[in-house]
């Protein structure tokens, strides 16, 4: 185990604590394969999705890469699961699960492996139908700026969206401990204010997120939170850096 800090270590039992009571309420699994039930009971859907890359590759690309290899491949894809790594598709390491059965894991793969392959460009497809969109605002010192997502709802930049405020509630519940309150950067961790200005994509962010860098104090976030929890948090950070939004609880519909 590296060295942590100690706000490092609150939060990751904080964070395991909470991972097991959210287990709870997951989507009704009893209709679901076995393997299908496990991984959605698991952590496994804050990073892979069945048709599209989240941080981990899509499951039916994992199926398509080892169609035809055998069954010799289920303990080798298991023990990778349960130590974590990197380097067969990109540089994001999944983290490690290991509290999970190899009995449980040889189901969630069996199920992965039985996925049929996907057209070619159903991926390219689902991520192009998924709107875009380009929203401009002035910022109070009249630059105008532009987003991929909606900061605000009504007329006039008054009321942040609902998925603005509720990052802006997650973040100051979560992240302010080390990356401080209002995003403003802390002693502990990076302004992420900073990180957007220099380029770090949502992507990228999302990955950094459900990963972490837990040898440098950053937990990883799997499990407890899900892809549009981080995309609020993500929206909220880019509009404190576009000065969009000023400190304090922004005004919003649920006012
Ligand atoms: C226990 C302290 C801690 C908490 C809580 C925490 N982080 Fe971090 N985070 C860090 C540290 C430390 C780093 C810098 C890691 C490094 O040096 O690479 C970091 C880095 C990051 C980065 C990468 C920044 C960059 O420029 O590379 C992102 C993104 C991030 N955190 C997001 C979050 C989000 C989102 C939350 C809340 C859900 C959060 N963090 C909560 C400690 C924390
Ligand atoms: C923190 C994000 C994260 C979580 C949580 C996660 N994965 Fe992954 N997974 C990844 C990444 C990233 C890769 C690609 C690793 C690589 O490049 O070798 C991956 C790869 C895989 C692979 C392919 C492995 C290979 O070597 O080809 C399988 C199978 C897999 N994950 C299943 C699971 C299952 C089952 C769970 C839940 C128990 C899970 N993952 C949880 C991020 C995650």
């Amino acid at each position: 185990m590296p060295q942590l800090s100690i706000p490092a270590r609150a939060a990751m039992a904080l964070v395991s604590a909470l991972a097991m009571s959210l287990a709870v309420h997951a989507t009704d699994t009893s209709a679901m394969p076995k393997g299908e039930a496990l991984a959605r009971a698991s952590d496994c859907f804050a990073c892979h999705a069945v048709d599209k890359k989240v941080v981990g590759p899509a499951y039916r690309q994992v199926a398509q890469r080892y169609a035809g290899k055998g069954k010799a491949e289920i303990p080798i894809l298991v023990r990778k699961i349960k130590a974590g790594g990197k380097g067969n598709w990109g540089d994001i390491a999944m983290t490690a699960h290991p509290k999970l059965s190899n009995a449980d894991l040889t189901l969630m793969v069996k199920w992965i492996l039985s996925l049929p392959a996907q057209g070619a460009d159903a991926g390219a497809a689902a991520a192009a139908t998924k709107e875009a969109g380009s929203h401009s605002y002035r910022t109070p010192e009249g630059k105008r700026v532009t987003t991929d997502f909606a900061v605000f709802t009504g007329p006039g930049q008054k009321q942040v969206t609902a998925t603005v405020f509720s990052g802006y509630e997650q973040y100051n519940s979560y992240c302010f401990r080390c990356h401080g309150g209002d995003a403003l950067g802390g002693e502990y961790a990076p302004d992420l204010r900073k990180s957007l200005a220099n380029g770090m994509t949502f992507e990228q962010f999302l990955s950094t997120a459900m990963a972490g860098r837990e040898a440098k104090g950053m937990p990883s976030w799997a499990g407890f939170f899900e892809e549009k929890d981080i995309r609020a948090i993500y929206d909220y950070i880019k509009a404190r850096q576009l000065e969009l939004v000023p400190v304090g609880r922004p005004p919003s519909a649920q006012d």
